[in-house]
């Protein structure tokens, strides 16, 4: 029997993946982790736009850590395949970044590649530290190797929308995590 907030993005269908409260609970996990490792610091926040706009809001608030917050954003993919190529649309800022402990803030590691692309770019600006904290992480989708620090969940490589996650401008105001359903 199909579940009942199976939901309907343009063509696709997706099932319920990861309850709100699952989510919350990690997520509170996170962020007493980025407490422990950063309270002694000089934390600054630098968010992935547009998907990690929710989780960091929710993990900012779990750490109860303070420091600034500033975003960025890179090309987003089409669909929901990669292209490829990486633009950074919204650069970091740099008086954010220089001598600061950055928590770099992603809705989702899957290839790697924006990772790739963005974190030299970063560490130019001269950070003391960088902590990349992912919600996602689709290891078996992983074309490049990315110095992950945390991870809220490990999932298989399917497309998923959701907390922030997108699927062609659809789901992000969803508070839990769908999967896209391949079979009916
Ligand atoms: P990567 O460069 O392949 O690691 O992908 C990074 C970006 O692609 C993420 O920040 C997301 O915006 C997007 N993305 C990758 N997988 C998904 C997914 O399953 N749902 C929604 N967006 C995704």
């Amino acid at each position: 029997m199909l579940p009942p907030d199976r939901i309907k993005l343009h063509e696709y269908y997706f099932r319920p993946f990861l309850s709100q409260a699952v989510i919350q609970e990690r997520v509170t996990e996170l962020g007493n982790e980025l407490n422990a490792r950063l309270a002694a610091g000089n934390p600054s926040f630098v968010i992935m736009l547009k998907g990690a706009f929710i989780f960091a809001a929710d993990l900012l608030r779990a750490s109860r850590l303070g420091g600034e917050v500033s975003f960025v954003r890179t090309s987003s993919y089409v669909g929901t395949e990669t292209g490829g190529e990486v633009k950074l649309l919204l650069p970091p800022e740099e008086s954010l970044v220089r001598d600061k402990d950055v928590v770099l803030v992603e809705d989702i590691v899957d290839s790697g590649l924006t990772m790739q692309a963005f974190l030299p770019k970063l560490r130019e600006l001269g950070p003391r530290s960088v902590t990349l904290v992912t919600l996602l992480h689709k290891p078996e989708a992983q074309r490049a190797d990315i110095p992950v620090d945390l991870v809220g969940f490990t999932i298989p490589p399917k497309f998923v929308v959701g907390y922030g996650l997108d699927y062609d401008g659809l789901g992000r105001h969803l508070p839990a995590l769908y999967q896209l359903e391949e079979t009916y």
